[in-house]
């Protein structure tokens, strides 16, 4: 299947994996790759722009296929070290970049005069039109149903992407709620070149994640997740618990006077202890509705192939017979 994602990013198939905190390291994104999909590594997963180069080598080491790293731009005090994480993408000779969570325009510059072709996330049409006046060559369009960061405009995909798909020029894959075939035809039919997963590509079995995360995973229905972080305007979809439960409670009785430090406990540096050492109620950690949509744990190059598979089944099948 040829789209302008594919002939973009020089890939096989419209399918790429979202970056992802503690999940995206140089194992998982090979993975999608090697399957003929984007894999991106998660920039700030590694702690400097030299464990960055590290990773990215490491990634090489694994594939000779296209991959890209993720760079989010987070509300924090303490910024990351940008200008060297660009220079390690650079100097490693990486084709992609995935920007997210604010305007990527301090590193665009950078990026573009290297060749390097910028695929921006985004939750709200007007970020994406933004995002392509300043040059970005695509945008993932993410709606409601994502795991992560949904913004605050709580659109859902079914709204979203024909909205972005009447307003841009450049492509965009659809994002938040990809799971299978099915998501992909309807993304397709919805204007979108390709998808977008996340979660989805934890349940697989190269995913470099505690086997308790993947087994939470296919135990979670499209009903257990829950909205953090609203009155701070910073929105989290995760995987209900009960420490997700224990903020949500903090949530309520402190109203308007929630302070980040009250929320600390359940939020701050708990990552690694959920998606490394499996400790399931350690904290809140991405997750999107999609989990209701996942039952196995298949390799990386079974799950894709066997979207698309399913994508070419439902085209020339079941739509094909309607059309006549
Ligand atoms: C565990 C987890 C961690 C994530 N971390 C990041 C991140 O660090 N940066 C980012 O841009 N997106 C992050 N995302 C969002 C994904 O890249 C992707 O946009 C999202 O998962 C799509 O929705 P889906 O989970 O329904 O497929 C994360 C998602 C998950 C599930």
């Amino acid at each position: 299947m040829k789209t302008r994602i594919t002939e973009l990013f020089g890939i096989k198939h419209p399918i790429i994996q979202g970056g992802m905190h503690y999940v995206g390291f140089a194992e998982m994104a090979a993975a999608v790759s090697n399957a003929g999909g984007l894999g991106i590594i998660t920039g700030l997963t590694q702690k400097t722009a030299a464990d960055l180069a590290n990773e990215i080598a490491r990634c090489k080491d694994m594939t000779d296929k296209p991959f890209g790293v993720n760079l989010t731009f987070l509300p924090v005090v303490d910024q990351p070290d940008y200008p060297g994480m660009v220079k390690a993408i650079i100097e490693g000779g990486v084709k992609v970049v995935e920007t997210a969570g604010n305007n990527p325009q301090s590193v665009l510059p950078f990026l573009k005069d290297a060749g390097i072709k910028v695929i921006h996330k985004c939750t709200a049409v007007r970020h994406a039109l933004k995002a392509q006046a300043i040059g970005c060559d695509a945008v993932s369009v993410d709606g409601f149903e994502c795991g992560g960061h949904p913004g605050e405009d709580d659109i859902p995909n079914f709204i979203l992407l024909p909205r972005a798909a009447d307003e841009l020029d450049i492509p965009f894959v659809a994002s938040g709620g990809m799971a299978d075939g099915r998501s992909l035809v309807a993304a397709l039919a919805l204007g979108a070149d390709g998808i977008n997963m996340g979660t989805r590509f934890i349940a697989t079995k190269e995913a470099p994640v505690h086997e308790n995360v993947k087994q939470a995973l296919l135990a979670a229905s499209e009903l257990d997740t829950r909205l953090i972080m609203r009155p701070f305007r910073n929105t989290e979809r995760v995987l209900t618990n009960a420490a997700v439960e224990q903020l949500l409670e903090k949530e309520r009785t402190l109203g308007k006077d929630i302070t980040f430090e009250d929320i600390a406990p359940e939020v701050a540096g708990v990552y690694p202890r959920i998606l490394a050492e499996g400790e399931m109620d350690a904290g809140a950690w991405s997750c999107g509705m999609v989990a209701g949509l996942i039952h196995d744990i298949p390799t990386c190059q079974e799950l894709i192939d066997r979207i698309m598979a399913q994508a070419n089944d439902i085209i020339h099948g079941r739509l094909l017979k309607l059309a006549d």
